[in-house]
């Protein structure tokens, strides 16, 4: 739309003719007060707060509803626009109940606000008030009826924003209130989203009501721990005695790569931090068989000592060392690439790997000498046309299905969709298309030769030659699929997409750093950026005595473990023990490490236990499944754990290992700086250095246990990982552009790809931890039903 120039309070404005006044203003930095007003969602009109003069017209006009033109003029505070305001607010106090002092909204409630702005010393209003119970519609929402200011905004977020409709309003006029659709109870996707857009304290949540007040919080910005679509999340903290408690988790600021979104995992899971189970002492084996407390000083010894001892054994074999190293997807990429390095340059071992929920390195070897050709998730905002193949995004990547929805309704996006079973996406589908069920895997891999041309691939039916028709008349296309594609079928579907130049391709892995596990190079055969351990190029030069044989993964790891041939095994915040269902007898002569925030199944097994801390309590970076990396702070406090980084280090210390060579802090490339170098060669030079460092959003380097000071060695080693640190420190997502090399061989070991197949309510090791997700997976328990695919009523 071409731009139009009006005047708001005597400023000359420009904007696209037809923007909202409202939007318009609020971009100038002019604030109109504004209740039912949401941006995104469809406009109400109902509250009358947002009114404003408009040069020629008779009446107040509503800024929420009035497009901008040529020429136009507007006041947006005059004593006429007050006392109209003022008028309002006397209305929606009518029957307010005024208990601002307990209201869990207290503080940071849009009404106060506005009261004490414009408020109403007395009201024209003296009916007694209507007084109801508090309602308690699931463990997550509440609603308090009489503060509500019928906006209508938790209606809409609902239904339009997530394509639930579980809220409605019953009557009509001043009788009107806002009711579940299911009678007393909601039966929903459990998000939340209606609480963070409820101005007032009508809608308050289950986890965090009566608990503090905001004043008393600390606002940290982090990343969501839990699925691998990477929302950015404003954890409330307060002080406790034994650290930092994590009492609430919101987007209300709208920044990041989610803007407002949260799903129920991310809003109401964080409560596993607290809990009872946690490790926070080390833990070692004694004599009976028992694992006692001990303190970190023995723990570290210990553990040392032994990897030491045997890594020396084996040092005379041409083989890697018989020690097996698992990590994690939840460790930041800092941790899982110091613990490679680890593995190979002090373990003397290429035996390593992680719990793999999709084949990244397929991915990379497939897109090996391409540029530009992976999506970021914010390219599922905006594009055109979206390939959807297989998976469940609503239930798996929520922050994924918000995008394709939104994009649908603000934008006519089109959405194509080949799943085995129906999902509630198809609601927004142009075209879906159902492979016969319980072909999984193959069927997918036969629905790229499809698309290929081969019409014996799949039935070609009519309904299918016209799905692929539709796609391929697509100039600009998103394809995003999930673990049914493994090694050559990932080959093949990207193949079949490169031939155009418009499309594009999303990988989605399971939890938050799936991508950077395999990314920093937790595998037995690809070092860090999928480098060949093999022909390691630049790698030569940094990792002292790298062995170049492909080393053992998971599973042969345990194999050997059960041949009595591995000497030690070093688990990081995984459960391999469980997911890959391995006999306890395996290990039984395996000296067993592990590090974790919980006594899972294969830590119950070890001979030493680590308690570490959780991704909300320390900082580094994470990528999610669309290679966009984010910066991860340390919100939460725990006392007795350590972060991995640090666990690694000290290990290494124990070992003898030169620590410089394995945490690069004192390096400087010119974004980075050690303060250590400068403090006390000249005075007041390190002071100087934190302001400007500070000023820059640079973290200064003090010690090893800085996880970002491998940070330039991850920049330098990995090209993808050439990251705008303005951006990633500033709190904002930074994609990495792949430039992937290719992996001459790639392991195809289908058996190795063990995805979770978690739900809204459940999340790997920390579901089972999180007593908010574990109340809200039984409660929905009670509604369980088929998805409804028909269109919905918008
Ligand atoms: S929690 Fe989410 S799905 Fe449930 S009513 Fe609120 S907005 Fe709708
Ligand atoms: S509950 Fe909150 S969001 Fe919903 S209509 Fe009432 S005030 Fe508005
Ligand atoms: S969509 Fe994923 S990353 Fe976002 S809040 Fe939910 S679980 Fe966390
Ligand atoms: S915000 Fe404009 S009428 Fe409510």
């Amino acid at each position: 739309m071409a731009d139009v120039t009006f005047t708001v309070d005597g400023k000359k404005l420009t904007a696209p003719a037809g923007t909202l006044l409202i939007e318009a203003c609020r971009k100038a930095g002019i604030e109109i007060p504004a209740f039912c007003y949401y941006p995104g969602l469809s406009l109400q009109a109902a509250c009358r707060m947002c009114v404003v003069r408009q040069e020629k017209v008779p009446k107040l006009q509503t800024a929420c509803t009035v497009q901008v033109g040529e020429g136009q003029s507007f006041i947006t505070e005059s004593p006429e626009i007050t006392q109209a305001r003022k008028a309002t607010i006397e209305l929606l106090l009518g029957n307010h109940p005024l208990d601002c002092p307990v209201c869990d909204a207290g503080g940071e409630c849009e009404l106060q606000d506005m009261t004490f702005k414009y408020g109403a010393g007395e009201s024209l209003y003296v009916e007694a008030k209507q007084h109801r119970e508090e309602q308690k519609w699931s463990p997550a929402v509440y609603f308090d009826r009489p503060r509500c200011i019928l906006c209508y905004r938790c209606v809409r977020m609902c239904g339009e924003g997530m394509d639930v409709w579980a809220l409605g309003i019953q009557n009509r006029g001043a009788s009107a209130i806002i009711a579940p659709n299911g009678g007393d109870h909601l039966d929903c996707e459990q998000c939340g989203m209606c609480i963070d857009a409820c101005p007032v304290g009508a809608l308050t949540s289950g986890t965090y009501r009566y608990k503090t007040r905001p004043w008393e919080m600390n606002h940290v910005a982090t990343v969501c721990t839990h699925c691998g679509d990477g929302c950015k999340t404003t954890l409330g903290i307060r002080q406790v005695n034994d650290g930092a408690e994590i009492v609430r988790a919101d987007n209300r600021d709208k920044s990041g790569i989610n803007g407002d979104f949260l799903c129920a995992k991310g809003r109401f899971g964080f409560d596993f931090v607290e809990s009872a189970d946690r490790l926070t002492k080390p833990l070692i084996r004694n004599a009976a068989g028992k694992l006692e407390p001990a303190t970190w000083e023995q723990a570290i010894r210990l553990v040392a000592s032994k990897f030491k001892e045997v890594r020396d054994r084996n040092s005379d074999k041409a083989s890697s060392s018989s020690i097996g190293v698992i990590g994690s997807n939840t460790t930041t990429n800092e941790e899982n690439y110091l613990l490679q390095k680890f593995a190979r340059t002090a373990l003397n071992t290429n035996n390593i790997d992680h719990e793999r929920t999709t084949d990244y390195a397929g991915f990379a070897h497939a897109l090996a000498g391409t540029t530009g050709r992976t999506a970021s998730l914010r390219d599922t905002q905006t594009a055109k046309a979206v390939l959807l193949i297989g998976g469940n995004p609503t239930e798996e990547h929520p922050l994924l299905a918000w995008n394709l929805r939104t994009n649908f309704r603000l934008n006519q996006s089109r959405l194509y969709i080949t799943t085995d079973s129906p999902i509630k996406l198809e609601r927004q589908a142009i075209k879906s298309l159902q492979l016969p069920v319980g072909l999984e895997s193959n069927g997918y891999e036969a629905f790229t030769e499809f698309l290929n041309g081969s019409d014996s691939a799949i039935e070609a039916t009519s309904e299918a030659k016209s799905f692929r028709e539709a796609i391929e008349a697509e100039e600009s296309l998103i394809v995003i699929f999930g673990e049914e594609y493994r090694g050559q079928a990932i080959e093949s579907l990207v193949k079949w997409g490169l031939k155009k130049a418009g499309v594009k391709f999303a990988y989605l892995g399971d939890y938050a750093n799936s991508r950077g596990a395999a990314d920093m190079g937790l595998l037995p055969n690809l070092l860090p950026g999928y480098v060949p351990v093999a022909s390691p190029a630049a790698f030569t030069e940094e990792y002292i005595g790298l062995p170049t044989a492909p080393g053992k993964n998971a599973v042969e790891i345990f194999d050997a473990a059960g041949n009595g041939e591995l000497g030690a095994l070093y688990v990081v915040g995984s459960n391999p023990v469980a997911t890959f269902g391995v006999n306890p007898a395996a290990l039984k002569s395996t000296f067993v490490v592990v590090q974790d925030i919980f006594l899972t199944e294969t830590a119950a097994l070890a001979d030493v236990v680590l308690p570490s801390a959780s991704l909300y309590e320390k900082t580094g970076t994470v990528t999610n499944s669309y290679g966009d990396v984010q910066l991860a702070k340390k919100a939460a406090d725990k006392a007795g754990v350590k972060p991995d980084f640090e666990i690694i280090v000290r290990i290494a210390g124990g070992m003898g290992i030169d620590v410089k060579k394995l945490v690069p802090f004192g390096k400087t490339n010119g974004v980075s700086a050690d303060m250590g170098q400068s403090r006390g060669a000249q005075s007041g030079e390190a002071d100087r250095h934190a302001v400007w460092l500070t000023a820059n959003h640079l973290e200064p380097r003090l010690s090893p246990f800085d996880p970002l000071a491998v940070l330039d060695e991850i920049e330098r080693l990995i090209p993808a990982y050439k990251l705008d640190r303005l951006n990633l420190f500033g709190g904002n997502d930074v994609a990495s552009e792949p430039g992937f090399v290719p992996v001459s061989s790639i392991a195809s070991a289908r058996d190795l790809i063990l995805p979770s197949h978690d739900g809204l309510f459940t999340s790997g090791i920390l579901g089972a931890h999180t007593v908010a997700l574990q109340e809200l997976n039984q409660y929905q328990h009670q509604f369980e039903h088929p998805v409804v695919t028909e269109t919905a009523a918008d």
